[in-house]
């Protein structure tokens, strides 16, 4: 094959055989990048039709690392000739959360690889003392090299393969630069097909910058099973792993952890963690109990509304939709006759959580009329319910999980959909079915 030289996306892989300034599929600005195409020869695999009736499906196997935060985002356990990318800041915490995971499979009896590109042999034995980890089925490896890494496969032929990080791998016959998107991918390639045709469970950790890094994880998405992002504020220590995709479970599920001296720590209890700085009763604050897969967490809303006195009025929504709040924003104005448009509107999600489900709408609806009325909302009340176009509140999902934890962590008040106070089982909340959002304001917001 003739070597030849091609563009590619370092954001989304869009190859181009001209440089662009400006990727014409994600369009991101200046992430072009030259690669040669070519030079490596690759041994197409020969398959062979088979009649659907004889396909075997093979048997899915899971290892549990028994760390039930990270078991449960994964799908229950880790799959066994899985590859399984996680993303995320650096400094976030990966290696913390590799390592963690890899030494309790390892005292399991199982062998495990963990090949550091970034760190010395040394500096990942600091870390592991750090952690208090010991084992003698945990194995380290400090090289950014593929030659070394097959060496090392072969030798150990480990169970649970752990590279860290795709990014400092390089393969050196491959005609480019480390870091770049063909090394990126190829090796990636590699890694797939050494964990189907070995049955390894591999992972590799990806940094991502805020803005998105060239050649970042985002090319790697569409070749693994599965992929996680780990994430937090630099500012605190709350860390919540959750599922982008997943091939073999759900992607609704969260891990929630704490980053703290010696490592990290799982927090099954997350129901009020999102409330920590809840002040009662202030006009612009509601209580959302939001679902994340099988977990409710209560969640603050807090809405700021203030006149504009210049130019455009200012939206800003962190945590939520910004669409779905600006929807929100349009039905209070034309259904309800509030006054949005001379004012400037902050949403924010409390605690750093992204919500991403409807069934916030009617909190935040709340939220907004409550700041910009200035009284606060009925006093120990939780909001659910999703807002049509001519609003009317829609019902939600999981009614009664989300009513008993706000029950367990002492609120009294419920306004919830009208279509779902059938479903409701045995509560002591004070349920205030609302059909239309006019209703809810009337009961939350009394005048
Ligand atoms: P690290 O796992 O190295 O992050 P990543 O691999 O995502 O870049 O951890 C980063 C930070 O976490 C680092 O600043 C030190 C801190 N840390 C703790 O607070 N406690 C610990 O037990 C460890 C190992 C790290
Ligand atoms: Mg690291």
């Amino acid at each position: 094959m003739k070597e030849k030289i091609i563009y590619v996306c370092g954001e989304c892989g869009y190859e181009s055989s001209k440089w662009l300034g400006r990727c014409p599929n994600c369009g991101k600005w200046n992430s072009f990048v030259e690669e040669i195409r070519g030079r490596k020869k690759y041994m197409e695999k020969t398959a062979e039709p088979t009649r659907i009736n004889e396909i075997v499906i093979p048997e899915i196997i899971r290892i549990k690392s028994g760390i039930s935060e990270f078991d449960r985002v994964v799908g229950n356990g880790i799959v066994k000739g899985s590859l399984i990318l996680i993303a995320g800041e650096p400094g976030v915490g990966k290696s913390t959360l590799l390592i963690s995971v890899g030494a309790k499979i390892s005292q399991q009896g199982k062998t495990v690889l963990y090949v550091s590109g970034e760190e010395s042999s040394s500096q990942t034995k600091i870390r592991a003392e750090r952690l208090s980890i010991s084992s003698d089925n945990l194995y380290i490896l400090s090289t950014t090299q593929i030659p070394a890494i097959k060496e090392s496969i072969n030798k150990i032929q480990p169970e649970i393969l752990i590279i860290d990080s795709i990014q400092a791998i390089y393969d050196p016959e491959i005609p480019t630069t480390p870091g770049t998107v063909t090394q990126i991918r190829e090796n990636t390639n590699f890694f797939m097909n050494f964990s189907k045709a070995t049955n390894t469970a591999v992972f590799l950790v990806g940094h991502i910058t805020k803005e998105g890094s060239i050649a970042g994880p985002k090319i790697l998405e569409h070749i693994v099973d599965v992929v996680l992002y780990f994430e937090g504020e630099p500012r605190s220590n709350l860390r919540i792993l959750r599922a982008i995709k997943n091939r073999f479970g759900s992607t609704m599920e969260i891990g929630v952890f704490s980053m703290e001296e010696d490592g990290l720590k799982e927090i099954p209890d997350a129901g009020a963690l999102f409330l920590k700085d809840y002040h009662q009763n202030l006009p612009g604050q509601t209580i959302f109990p939001a679902q994340q897969g099988t977990r409710t967490l209560l969640v603050e809303i807090q809405a700021l509304v203030a006149p504009t006195y210049y130019g455009i009025p200012k939206r800003s929504v962190i945590g939520l939709d910004y669409n779905r709040v600006s929807l929100i924003l349009a039905v209070l104005e034309k259904k309800l006759h509030f006054n949005f448009g001379t004012h400037d509107v902050y949403v924010n999600a409390g605690g750093g959580i992204k919500i991403d489900e409807p069934a916030s709408d009617l909190p935040v609806s709340i939220a907004c009329v409550s700041s910009l009325k200035d009284v606060p909302p009925l006093e120990g009340s939780i909001l659910i319910g999703e807002i049509s176009l001519t609003g009317e509140i829609r019902p939600v999902k999981l009614i009664n999980k989300r009513l008993k934890e706000a029950e367990r962590l002492g609120f009294k008040k419920a306004i919830i959909p009208k279509v779902n106070s059938q479903e409701i089982t045995k509560t002591s909340l004070q349920i205030f079915p609302v059909r239309w959002l006019k209703e809810a304001i009337e009961v939350s917001l009394p005048p």
